[in-house]
């Protein structure tokens, strides 16, 4: 696959940039600008060779027109912040706004356009509706650079449309991600062990069947791990359930157990009356909470456990909190798990978005894991062996 090297002399071209800047907010406050310092050396690369970069991102899922609330201009602000110089940013993301930013750059300067799903072309599922945008975007530019992994399995006209219109390369950080991805997939040293925690387990059917075949251990948390509570027959009080997925968690359990895989799941659990900071937290046993009751976090002996069964690991993939990390009381099961991510022996993996943002928020070292990744739906569908548009696209 070309890399930007491959592009050639870039001095006074205008290259568009695929980043996943999709930063949590609070209000236009940024809460974590991970991704915003993981798109930077891709651009530096591409300012340092004289392009005149114009980047390209979304912000939240803004219904196909502009939406003041998930406007890029804050993520602009601190873009051009850890630049160390300023970022045009464009009102618009191929309008009037978008080509008078553009043409207005000089070599080595960089501009960000308006949140790309303001426009209902990105995400149409009409091929005709999606390319017509994608020629929009196209004119801006004379060649692509897709940097964006957190996007990579989306089939949208920024991530996989414009590919086929302009001269285009892998960026730095597509490449690292996948990197990590294949070591995972190709060249594991086990005991393999996977930590899935986040709120649906609906989000991880497909993951969860492909690593029942592939994982040596399996350990659950977070929000799903009551619809899984609830197929061995316990109350879950008012926590988080799927009724509808109750059946499949079911034959998850038995295809473990057939397959020899140790599927790990908590054996006690913090709950509280309601989802609020200062509830009053109780550790029960997993099996015996209280019906008016919801679990929020797992609790200290399964964070234990859950330790216990990542220390010999080899290599560790880990995706989605154990808990509701933001509230303090309900933060230990996240924090023990990313604490024994550090001790690996081996390769350790924090597959992105919340997790991600959890490891930086409980004040980790991101230098203490083996790799971050940006992108958590892409790195989920990475490992059910999915193709990603966004990566075969560049093949071409
Ligand atoms: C993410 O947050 O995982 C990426 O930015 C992709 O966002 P999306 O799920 O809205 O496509």
């Amino acid at each position: 696959m070309a890399t930007i090297d491959d592009l050639g002399d870039l001095r006074g071209k205008r290259v568009l940039v695929r980043s996943d800047l999709n930063v949590p907010l609070d209000g236009g406050t940024i809460t974590d600008d991970g991704r915003i310092r993981a798109s930077l050396p891709t651009i530096q690369q591409l300012t340092d060779k004289g392009a005149r970069v114009v980047v390209v991102a979304h912000l939240g899922r803004p219904k196909g027109e502009p939406d003041p609330q998930y406007s890029l201009a804050p993520v602009a602000e601190r873009l051009g912040e850890l630049l160390g110089d300023e970022v045009a940013f464009a009102g618009d993301t191929v309008g009037d706004s978008a080509r008078a930013t553009v043409d207005g750059l000089a070599d080595g300067q960089v501009a960000l356009l308006e949140n790309v799903r303001f426009n209902k072309g990105e995400t149409s599922k009409d091929e005709a509706e999606r390319s017509a945008f994608a020629e929009e975007l196209a004119a801006l530019a004379d060649a692509f650079v897709s940097d964006g992994f957190g996007v990579v399995h989306r089939k949208q006209a920024s991530v996989y449309d414009v590919a086929k219109l302009l001269p285009h390369a892998m960026g730095g950080l597509v490449a690292a991600e996948v990197d990590v991805l294949k070591r995972l997939t190709e060249q594991l040293d086990r005991p393999y062990a996977v930590v899935l925690g986040g709120s649906k387990v609906s989000d991880k059917l497909g993951v969860i069947d492909n690593l029942l075949g592939k994982a040596d251990r399996l350990l659950v948390g977070g929000g799903m791990v009551f619809t899984f509570l609830k197929a061995q027959g316990h109350e879950v009080g008012s926590s988080l359930l799927e009724e509808d997925q109750v059946e499949v968690c079911r034959e998850y359990l038995q295809r473990a157990e057939d397959s020899g895989v140790d599927l790990v799941l908590p054996t006690d659990i913090v709950v509280a009356p309601e989802f609020k900071a200062d509830a009053p937290a109780t550790v029960v046993a997993a099996d015996a909470m209280p019906a008016d009751q919801m679990g929020l976090d797992i609790g200290p002996e399964s964070a234990k456990a859950f330790a216990a069964a990542l220390a010999d690991a080899r290599t560790v993939f880990w995706n989605g909190p154990m808990g509701v990390f933001e509230f303090e009381a309900f933060s230990a099961g996240t924090r023990a798990v990313a604490q024994a991510l550090t001790e690996v022996d081996g390769l350790s993996v924090v597959g992105g978005g919340d997790s991600a943002a959890a490891v930086r928020k409980l004040g980790f070292d991101e230098a203490a894991f083996g790799h971050i990744s940006t992108g958590g739906g892409a790195s989920l569908e990475y490992l059910e062996g999915k193709q990603l548009p966004g990566i075969d696209v560049l093949a071409d």
